[in-house]
């Protein structure tokens, strides 16, 4: 069974992304910090197809472990999925340092190390796929959310040229951009600018976490082995 590590996989998109993955018939190392209801069901649904290793990806210094550990107690992984993220709004006049030295570490740097890590296996085996997590936010931009948006922009940016280094072993790197989903990160998102991105949508809804986990089976599957440095747009059209 191949192996996909799903980081931030205990809600929202990476539990859905956990799930198609289990339907698509990966075994799934989830990574999160708190366990959920939700995940806890789905261990019990498919314990074969999925565990859960609890990690703070704060503790940067500690992700070269992590990698270690993973690929010794389940194998060199097929797929890595950087889903984890933090989202912090508010205008940067009043945005706190550590707020976003905070986004930085979650948002760029614990993606990039884990992958530099993860990378070695994927080398070893001559194939992978990894998937950056970034947001239709990189390229259109929100009020209130420049240093989250700064950051997705880097994943953008940081799967365009590792997909020109590890290209010629097989690895294909993409970006996913999910437009407004609802999940525990935007439930702060109500009223007007809510609304406004409602309005917005061509296709009148929104994307919705299945819509997008979607776009990662794709990209996670033998099919999409022509693809790789792109970025892929799951937004029920709002950005276009
Ligand atoms: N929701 C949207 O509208 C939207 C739109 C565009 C892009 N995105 C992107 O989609 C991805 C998933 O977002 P979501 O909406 O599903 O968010 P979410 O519901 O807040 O879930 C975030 C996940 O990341 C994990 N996480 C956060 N901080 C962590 C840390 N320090 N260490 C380990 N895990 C951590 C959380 O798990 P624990 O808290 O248990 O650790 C959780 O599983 C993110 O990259 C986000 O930027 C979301």
């Amino acid at each position: 069974m191949k192996i996909v590590l799903v980081t931030g996989a205990t809600r929202g998109l990476g539990l859905a992304v956990a799930r198609q993955c289990i339907s698509d018939g990966y075994k799934v190392v989830a990574v999160g910090r708190t366990m959920t209801e939700e995940l806890t069901f789905l261990m019990q649904q498919y314990p074969d197809h999925i565990v859960f290793e609890r990690y703070d990806f704060s503790d940067t210094a500690g992700i070269h472990s992590l990698a270690v550990q993973i690929t010794k107690k389940y194998g060199r992984p097929w797929g890595l999925v950087n889903n984890a993220a933090i989202g912090r709004d508010g205008v940067l006049a009043t945005l706190h340092e550590r707020d976003i030295a905070e986004l930085i570490k979650i948002n760029i740097e614990a993606p990039v190390l884990l992958t530099k890590y993860i990378l070695r296996s994927m080398l070893m085996n001559r194939g992978g796929r990894i998937i950056n997590v970034s947001s239709i936010i990189a390229s259109t931009g929100f009020n209130g959310l420049s240093v989250y948006g700064a950051t997705k922009a880097a994943l953008a940016g940081f799967t365009k040229s590792l997909a020109r280094e590890v290209g010629k072993a097989g690895i294909t790197v993409n970006t996913l951009a999910p437009g407004y989903m609802e999940t525990e990160m935007t439930s702060a998102l109500q009223g007007d600018k809510l609304e406004s991105i409602k309005r917005r949508s061509p296709l009148g809804h929104l994307a919705t976490v299945e819509d997008a986990a979607y776009a990662v089976s794709y990209l996670l599957s033998e099919k999409s082995f022509s693809v790789t440095g792109t970025t892929i747009t799951v937004d029920a059209g709002s950005s276009c």
